[in-house]
């Protein structure tokens, strides 16, 4: 049993096969938090020892024990304006103007499997892969509940949790914040890593010691978004790769988002994770409910690589779902760097020749098919096949491209529209602005409003149409502005608190709605590369566009802090042609292959215009990735070095039962008279022999792990790294 009660102490334990969660609801019903950590088999509750805090105020019913404070308890889940003044995990304004929630035990459940929740992506299980715990708080005052749910995944070592709300009472009442996840940890000395960034710039790793009070990540932008992921990281000073403590909480959701970290006067620290509550209200009437999105937690007491195996399988066996979720994928190419917006049929044709011979699987075309639709300032909302440019149609180019044996690809960014479009003419009222103030614009383009039912059904409509209109494999879902003006009309004006949940409520209701009615088209996340890289979307979509920037070098920065959460098999990766359309940077075209292997792999560049020399590499990086893809997906990920701080990106794939190993990356710099660089392997079996590949050299798995691995010698910058070892 993974979850298991004391009935008398009220003490509830979560375990898994290396981690333990546990909480109590003491005397007053309030429900602490006594563990997260190494599991123990004892009950924590020795370590609740507090002192009488001065201003820190007292329960009522704690009558003259000055010790019992709820702004020095660690809580499960803090209620607002009763006395813990450190950070809320949920907030509501009662139809008295109050605004106060004081939390208490009420009851609990214990099911088989995992909980769901409704229009929401969550972590998904086997009945007898998990089991769920539903503790129940109500308010001391108002008709507020809260139930808590705690799923327990224990072969992963994961822990889920979100809350549902719900109004009792007969007048509504408004949420004003409602997190999925409050965690308060009141022992030991932590820094925190979280994952910030750009366009063109994401997930860049930073780690912080924390400091007293409050330190926050967060986006409104309506998406999870390219400036801060909704991941965090809380890890002991000491801890490394492979040693030391370490909880990660990746929130599953897509929208606006916020984590609170606050180390509070006793050096306690509390993390809260969920909706940002700038962007936040929510009106329940009676007897409503309101569910959170989910958190996934999971704890390592060696290291953040441990961590990331967790998160690594959670994401892909838990999250991701359909036909392509454990695939092997496409090796495809994108026209968008060949060509931007200026292709017609023969230019499409042209480029899918050459990457038909060299052993491409896909060819994808991107922006610029549909509509009127010659650069970024129009076309956006009429996806209708723009037969100018695509004489002969769409269904003609999929024939054709398909006679090559390739399949075909499209690229929609359903959820936007531009003013200069058939769309926008008919509908100006579907777009998202706020009557009498001019919106902001952002690539030209305005948002539409994804809470709207008939927006939903447009675009179902539309889209289904294009995709039955051709054999089409594969979507790529485009989404290229951040949101505001957020105004809905599908709402009255003293609920429109509630639209930039309920527009992320629309986008996955429609993604819900077409990858279900299209189960073998592979759909592709997107938003101007990586901005919505997030486990929300991995839920509709097995893999996301990492990065808007190709350039190789930058590629191993961005796909370093990505890798902290997300699974390689996650990660579009295309090797592009140079100088660097972003960058303008020149690296070898071999390293740009093996950066684009760490992912799902393809091209973005006019394969008719390379050398022979580079059309051989192409067919040979091929060969090598249906040789590889594999284990690059499936084995487990080894970040060797940290590219932030070292003149290397390395990285490791080992497979899961120890017989072979991919070690890839790149040198950064030459330097003359040095030795050649070495680095110690990892996840190998220490008793096992191993060939190097295209040698006779045999080395023991200790000695690969020990004495690590002769790099090749660097020569000119972005020297690339493959080596391949088989078990012998
Ligand atoms: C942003 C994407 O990240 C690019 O790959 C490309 O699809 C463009 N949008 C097209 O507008």
């Amino acid at each position: 049993m993974a979850i298991q009660i004391d009935a008398e102490k009220k003490i509830f334990t979560l375990e898994t096969d290396h981690t333990m969660y546990q909480m109590q609801a003491d005397a007053y019903g309030v429900l602490r938090h006594l563990w997260y950590g190494a599991k123990t088999g004892c009950d924590m509750s020795y370590l609740q020892d507090y002192p009488d805090v001065g201003f820190s105020g007292n329960i009522y019913a704690a009558g003259n024990d000055r010790t019992y404070s709820l702004d020095t308890l660690p809580l499960e889940y803090a209620g607002a304006g009763v006395g813990d003044f450190r950070v809320p995990a949920v907030a509501a304004v009662h139809a008295d103007g109050s605004s106060a929630l004081d939390l208490r035990y009420y009851s609990h459940t214990v099911k088989p499997g995992k909980y769901g929740i409704e229009g929401l992506p969550a972590v998904y299980a086997a009945e007898d892969e998990a089991e769920t715990l539903e503790v129940v708080l109500r308010d001391t005052a108002s008709a507020v509940e809260v139930t808590l749910l705690y799923a327990v995944l224990p072969a992963l070592d994961l822990v889920t949790r979100c809350a549902r709300i719900r109004n009792l009472g007969e007048t509504p009442v408004t949420l004003t914040k409602a997190a999925s996840l409050c965690l308060d940890i009141s022992r030991g000395s932590w820094e925190w890593v979280h994952f910030h960034g750009r366009h063109a710039m994401e997930r860049q790793m930073e780690r912080r010691l924390l400091f007293h009070g409050i330190q926050e990540i967060g986006s409104t932008r309506g998406t999870s978004s390219h400036h801060q992921n909704p991941t965090v990281l809380l890890c002991t000073p000491d801890c490394t790769e492979t040693a030391g403590a370490c909880i990660g909480a990746a929130l599953v959701y897509s929208g606006s988002h916020q984590t609170r970290l606050e180390c509070d006067q006793l050096g306690q620290v509390r993390m809260v994770m969920g909706i940002h509550p700038d962007l936040f209200r929510w009106e329940l009437k009676a007897g409503e409910t309101f569910s959170t999105p989910e958190v996934m937690l999971s704890y390592s007491d060696t290291g953040l690589e441990t961590l990331s195996h967790h998160f690594h399988q959670a994401i892909r066996e838990h999250i991701c779902r359909g036909k392509y979720q454990l695939a092997e994928r496409p090796v495809l190419i994108n026209n968008w760097e060949a060509t931007y917006f200026g292709f017609d049929t023969e230019k499409i044709l042209h480029i899918a020749e050459e990457a038909a011979r060299l052993g491409v699987d896909m060819l994808v075309l991107d922006d610029g098919w549909f509509g009127k639709r010659d650069d970024d300032c129009s076309g956006l909302g009429d996806w209708f096949v723009n037969e100018t440019k695509l004489s002969g149609g769409l269904h003609d180019l999929v024939e054709k491209i398909k006679g090559m044996g390739m399949r075909f690809g499209i690229w929609f960014e359903p959820e936007m529209i531009s003013e200069d479009s058939d769309l926008y003419r008919k509908h100006p009222d579907w777009a998202i602005r706020i009557p009498d103030r001019a919106p902001m614009r952002s690539r030209y383009q305005l948002v539409l409003d994804m809470a709207n039912p008939e927006v939903q059904e447009y675009l179902f409509r539309v889209m289904s149409d294009v995709l039955h209109s051709a054999d089409i494999s594969y979507v790529k879902w485009d989404m290229n502005r951040s949101i505001s003006d957020w105004y809905t009309r599908t709402l009255p004006a003293d609920r429109q608190g509630e639209m930039p949940h309920r527009y992320v409520l629309g986008l996955y209701a429609l993604l819900e709605r077409l990858t279900a009615a299209f189960p073998d088209v592979l759909f592709e996340g997107c938003s101007g590369g990586g901005g919505r890289f997030d486990a929300g979307m991995l839920y509709y979509c097995p893999q996301i566009w990492c990065s808007d920037d190709t350039d190789a070098y930058e590629r191993t920065k961005i796909q370093y802090g990505t890798s902290f959460f997300y699974p390689v098999s996650a990660v579009g990766s295309h090797v592009s042609t140079v100088p660097n359309h972003q960058t303008g940077r020149i690296t070898p075209f071999e390293t740009r292959g093996t950066v684009a292997m760490a992912g799902s792999f393809g091209y973005e560049l006019d394969l008719n215009l390379l050398s022979d020399g580079e059309k051989q590499e192409v067919a040979e990086q091929i060969r090598q990735f249906k040789t590889y893809g594999p284990l690059i997906h499936n084995g487990k990920y080894y970040r060797l070095t940290n590219p932030m701080a070292e003149d290397a990106a390395l990285w490791e794939f080992a497979a899961q039962d120890g017989s072979e190993v991919l070690v890839q990356g790149m040198l950064f710099h030459a330097e003359a008279n040095v030795l050649r660089r070495t680095v110690q392997l990892r996840g190998l079996d220490a008793e096992k022999r191993y060939r190097l590949d295209g040698t006779e050299q045999v080395y023991t798995g200790a000695a690969l792990m020990a004495g690590g691995v002769l790099l090749p010698k660097a020569w000119g910058d972005y020297t690339p790294v493959t080596m391949h070892f088989s078990e012998v």
